[in-house]
């Protein structure tokens, strides 16, 4: 019996899928994925990392696609305006088997800072984990204070605009690179 096909890597998505959440299976994604992530991976919350900021936020989402579908929201991120002009991100998660495989954390990055300058941000701000500074100075975010947010250590941290000029889309796509995918295989 020829074994060699039970041998085949496990599938992998190659293309994704990253816009502002509209339709209730997205926004419902969104929220599954943050509860996952924040609650059950990472504990910061108990039970539900829903807060008042989620009644103004807009929630973006990256889903995997398979066909040319999305089949899965593996990514999240939620902007909101605290103030005229200062923007905020926040609640950004990738699920764990779509992590460093095809920039999705990035692209959710871009379209969240992109949207909100398209929007009339004049400065766009998050509160990092200290663990994902060095991520986000890659992206081009520079630190201005170190706090203490959940009990964690956090960086509030603010984007160069001039790095994120507004596109105007409400979507876009991402393929995986393929030394990604060697790499998962
Ligand atoms: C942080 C997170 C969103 C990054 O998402 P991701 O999809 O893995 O990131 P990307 O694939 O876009 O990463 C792009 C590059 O940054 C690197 N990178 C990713 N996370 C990093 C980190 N924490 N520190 C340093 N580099 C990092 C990747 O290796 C990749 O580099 P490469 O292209 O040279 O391989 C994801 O790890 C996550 O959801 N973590 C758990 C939740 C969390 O910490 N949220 C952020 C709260 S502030």
């Amino acid at each position: 019996m020829d074994t060699d096909r039970f041998d085949a890597p496990p599938f992998a998505p190659s293309e994704y899928i990253v816009r502002l959440a509209r339709t209730r299976w997205e926004k419902a994604g969104h929220f599954a994925l943050r509860r996952a992530v924040f609650c059950h991976e990472q504990r910061v919350f108990a039970a539900d990392d829903r807060d008042a900021t989620d009644d103004v936020a807009i929630p973006i989402v990256a889903a995997c696609c398979v066909a040319g579908l999305p089949e899965q929201v593996v990514g999240a991120v939620r902007i909101h305006e605290s103030e005229p002009g200062l923007w905020q991100g926040s609640r950004l998660a990738v699920h764990a088997d779509h992590r460093r495989l095809g920039r999705i954390g990035g692209e959710l990055i871009r379209m969240a800072v992109c949207t909100a300058h398209g929007l009339g941000a004049t400065r766009f701000l998050a509160q990092v984990q200290a663990q994902n500074v060095p991520f986000f100075r890659r992206l081009h975010w520079r630190s201005l204070d170190e706090i203490t947010l959940h009990g964690l250590p956090h960086h509030v941290m603010e984007a160069d605009l001039a790095h994120y000029l507004p596109h105007g889309c409400e979507q876009t796509w991402l393929l995986r690179p393929q030394r990604a995918a060697r790499r998962r295989a």
